[in-house]
């Protein structure tokens, strides 16, 4: 994959990664003093290394990615799928890329929170401005190991192993499951962006989601460098063969397969190193395996979940419904400022509000949270689990931009079905959501902060298009 093993990052690197979390934190890392690890050292390890290991936690995930593969990472076919990303050749309207709402800038997560597609200004960050859609792009990093994807899981592999086809590829119509024939579900999941009208492809063009992507797949053939770099991969396309959507669906998920960042303090940790995490972040980790924050319920790593810190299923936690003040998507709800979530993919009202379980590495370098980014703090996203009552009520749009301050929708509801382990506050101190915090920041890996990402950015694309711009600077958060 051309970068280092996870041992050899792993020198040197642990002073530098709480640095660089404290760029974007909220929450404290408090110092680690002596005494602090004296007094509670042991105690605290044997107790989170018994729950990493309860849970199959052993920080050898990252390492797994070529073995699940079964073969090594394609460089030429990842850099092809690297340039496409980019270039807003995908897009019919040539204003947006699969960039313009999973940026470096943003560690491949939407730099708005809710995504602006098609009509955009060009800027990657928060001056972005443009129609919003309906939900947040959540980040691709490390999305090559999900079992199903999006926030209702509606793009699934049947398997529950991305990396494995045997049952197919469901996805709701028109694909059904026609993308089987595909080897991993990214190919799958990068059939769909580019035809959606909202998202890349604009209003004008004439045809079904198979005449989009011939369309765009005759666009990219007709450009001397992709047709160069793809025939030195594939045999056929040397021959003389037109490029079709498949090869660029698998060059995009190739690309994604090095976009694994799965090398964290908290797999330094489970690995032998007790110094790689504070106190804090082992009193949070203690209380996030443990009854009383019960985190481990939904956001699991044992299994199917590669370690992902989710069950990749659907449950209604009531966050607060944000409506964009211009939408060019189809909320739901008599007021049209509503989300109903799995719903849509399982019919069942029973279903409705239910969003997949948030896969949480490297998710302290986030701009914001949940499924549309109500929460733009990540201590308010964990008090949202801990006392939603209190929550809702202290919740103000206010924190958000003035495009997303339309009016929004109910919460009684949402509150009528939301999930049991929500329906009580959870009974933690002020101190417990510290570590809290403090433990979610154990999950990033270094190499996932913006700045360690900058460098994918390509100096140009073969379109010849110009790039957008990526806006490396943000302002701090404001909490609720
Ligand atoms: C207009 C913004 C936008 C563009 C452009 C876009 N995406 Fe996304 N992406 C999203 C949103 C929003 C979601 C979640 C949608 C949902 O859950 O309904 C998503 C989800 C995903 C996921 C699933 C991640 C997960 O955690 O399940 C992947 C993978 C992905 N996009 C890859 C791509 C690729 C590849 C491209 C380019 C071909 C692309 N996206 C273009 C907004 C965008
Ligand atoms: C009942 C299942 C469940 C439990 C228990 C649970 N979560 Fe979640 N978590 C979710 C779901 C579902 C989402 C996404 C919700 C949405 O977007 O609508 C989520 C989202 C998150 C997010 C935001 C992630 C993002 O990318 O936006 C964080 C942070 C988080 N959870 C941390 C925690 C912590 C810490 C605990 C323990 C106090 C916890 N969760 C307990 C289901 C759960």
């Amino acid at each position: 994959m051309g970068r280092g093993t996870p041992l050899s990052r792993r020198g040197g690197l642990a002073l530098t990664v709480f640095g660089l979390t404290a760029l974007v934190a909220c929450g404290p890392d408090e110092p680690t003093g002596p005494g602090n690890v004296n007094n509670e050292g042991p105690e605290l390890d044997a107790g989170l290394s018994a729950r990493l290991a309860a849970h199959r936690m052993d920080g050898r995930i990252e390492e797994q990615l070529e073995v699940k593969l079964g073969r090594g990472v394609d460089d030429g076919l990842a850099e092809v799928g690297r340039l496409l990303f980019f270039d807003r050749v995908l897009s019919l309207t040539e204003d947006n890329s699969c960039a313009g709402c999973h940026g470096p800038n943003v560690s491949f997560n939407d730099a708005v929170s809710i995504s602006i597609g098609v009509d955009n200004n060009l800027i990657v960050g928060e001056g972005r401005q443009g129609p919003h859609n309906l939900r947040r792009a959540p980040s691709v990093i490390n999305a090559a190991f999900f079992p199903r994807l999006m926030w209702d899981g509606r793009f699934e592999s049947l398997s529950l192993d991305p990396f494995d086809n045997s049952d197919g590829f469901a996805f709701p119509a028109p694909e059904g499951t026609s993308l089987s024939r595909l080897d991993h579900l990214l190919a799958g999941q990068a059939f769909t962006p580019v035809v959606s009208r909202i998202e890349m492809a604009g209003f004008d063009f004439v045809g079904n989601a198979d005449d989009i992507r011939s369309e765009i797949a005759s666009r990219v053939d007709a450009i001397p460098e992709y047709r160069q770099r793809f025939a030195e991969i594939y045999p056929a396309i040397d021959a003389g063969d037109p490029i079709d959507y498949d090869r660029i669906a698998e060059a995009l998920a190739e690309f994604q397969f090095t976009l694994v960042r799965a090398d964290a303090p908290i797999d330094w940790y489970a690995r032998g190193d007790t110094s790689a995490l504070t106190p804090s972040q082992k009193r949070g980790g203690i209380l996030f395996f443990g009854f009383e924050a019960a985190c481990f319920e939904c956001h699991i790593t044992e299994g199917y979940a590669n370690q992902m810190f989710s069950d990749f299923k659907s449950h209604n936690l009531a966050v607060p419904q944000i409506r964009p003040v211009t939408t060019n998507a189809d909320f739901d709800g008599p007021g049209d400022n509503e989300d109903f979530g799995f719903e849509h993919v399982s019919g069942d009202p029973g279903d409705r509000y239910k969003f997949r379980t948030q896969p949480l590495r490297n998710v302290a370098f986030q701009p914001s949270f949940m499924h549309n980014g109500a929460y733009v703090c990540l201590e308010d996203a964990i008090r949202h689990h801990t006392d939603v009552y209190t929550t809702l009520d202290n919740y103000s749009n206010t924190i958000l931009p003035e495009s997303l301050r339309g009016p929004m929708g109910p919460i009684q509801p949402m509150l009528d079905q939301v999930h049991a382990l929500s329906a009580e506050p959870r009974d933690l101190t002020e101190g417990d959501i510290d570590d809290l915090v403090a433990f979610m920041h154990a999950l990033s890996d270094p190499d996932a902060h913006p700045d360690r990402l900058a460098s994918l950015i390509p100096a140009s694309v073969p379109s010849g298009l110009p790039l957008q711009a990526f806006d490396f600077n943000r302002s701090p958060p404001s909490c609720n």
